[in-house]
């Protein structure tokens, strides 16, 4: 079998194709035929060095992926050979707070699922909803967990409720789909009028373009009456102190990522004015996953899918997935044995 593995800080010149035995399942564990993988930010990160998690030597790429059951160890009794699963990005985080214990990563400081075949204890991975095709569930470990868990995990949203979503990329797409399915009423910060459109027919409720109005605060302000926003998915960083006026007093921040090459900064009394909670969110564990998956289920919800690669372009879908043209997923499809 084949797997792509790369250093961290090596960039994708270090992304090389290694072959190896196929490996057996041990006690309550699976062996699962991968057969797509998407692509996260975090495998940038990883590639240039600043993933601020650990990663191993000659890591085998990809938190996400998703595949058949093809033999399973002994003892194993939650799977069964034929079984169409997705691996949790965190095998060991099941439930609760994040632990150190549990904190050990696909693709990080374990190998990851850019493989033909993998080894997944039974409680590391979740059932495909039957709507998806795996190429659709290789898409949810790492971004739609992380929406869900930031919508969910700590104030739980509710009909109604203004959501205000920066960007266009895959979590945020994700996000912009499960605001939906709860009744919210979303407002989507994007940068072109194109991905405006398109945001758009996903439901988007309003859209404002934060490369025209970098103030754009004051407008989500405009657009909910002057009361401001109940929850902020902000996956950009340098936008926290708009995000922060942007928020209804004793507002939720989720501070899921650092997408804005602009400069960081963060305003201190936006922050003590606004009465805002900002909570840091950190990706999701496998309940999420579960409960996510019966939130696509009841609501029919299919991952956004912008382009497919095969497994043998893997570096060209690095490259793309880096260009910044994705609206949605980045997919690699392995080909039918
Ligand atoms: N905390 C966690 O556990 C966790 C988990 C997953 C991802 N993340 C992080 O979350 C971020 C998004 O992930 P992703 O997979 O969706 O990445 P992605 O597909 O690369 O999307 C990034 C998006 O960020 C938006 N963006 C950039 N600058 C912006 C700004 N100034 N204002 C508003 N939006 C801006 C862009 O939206 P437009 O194209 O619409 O302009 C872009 O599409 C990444 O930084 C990633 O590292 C964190």
């Amino acid at each position: 079998m084949k797997s792509y593995h790369a250093t961290a800080g090596g960039g994708l010149a270090s992304l090389v194709l290694r072959e190896h035995a196929i490996p057996e399942p041990g006690p309550r564990e699976l062996l699962v035929r991968v057969h797509a993988n998407s692509l996260n930010a975090r495998e940038l990160s990883v590639l240039r060095g600043t993933y601020p998690l650990p990663v191993k030597q000659d890591v085998v790429m990809c938190s996400d992926g998703a595949g058949v059951v093809v033999a399973i160890g002994t003892g194993a009794t939650h799977a069964k050979v034929g079984d169409r699963v997705a691996a949790c990005m965190f095998p060991r985080w099941r439930d609760g707070r994040i632990e150190l214990e549990s904190a050990p990563q696909l693709g990080g400081s374990l190998d990851g699922m850019l493989s033909e075949y993998v080894v997944l204890h039974e409680d590391s991975v979740v059932q495909v909803p039957a709507h998806l095709t795996l190429e659709e569930a290789a898409t949810l470990p790492c971004a739609a967990v992380t929406a869900w868990n930031a919508l969910t995990g700590a104030r739980p949203l509710q009909a109604g409720d203004d959501v205000l979503i920066l960007g266009s990329g895959g979590l945020s797409i994700f996000a912009l789909q499960l605001a939906k399915a709860f009744g919210a009423r979303v407002i989507v910060a994007t940068s072109s009028e194109a991905r405006a459109q398109r945001l758009q027919a996903l439901g988007a409720d309003e859209v404002i373009n934060y490369r025209a109005n970098p103030t754009w605060a004051g407008r989500v302000r405009e657009l909910t009456a002057g009361r401001g926003v109940d929850q902020v998915i902000d996956v950009a960083g340098a936008t926290l102190e708009q995000s922060m006026r942007a928020t209804a007093l004793d507002g939720l921040v989720n501070f899921v990522g650092r997408a804005s090459k602009e400069a960081r900064t963060v305003g201190i009394d936006a922050l003590f004015s606004s009465a805002t909670t900002v909570r840091v969110v950190f990706a999701g564990h496998r309940r999420h996953f579960l409960d996510m998956n019966r939130a696509l289920v009841a609501n029919a919800i299919r991952p956004v899918i912008d382009r497919t690669f095969s497994f043998e372009e893997s570096a060209e879908a690095f490259r793309y997935f880096e260009s910044g043209q994705a609206f949605g997923k980045v997919v690699i499809r392995h080909a039918a044995l």
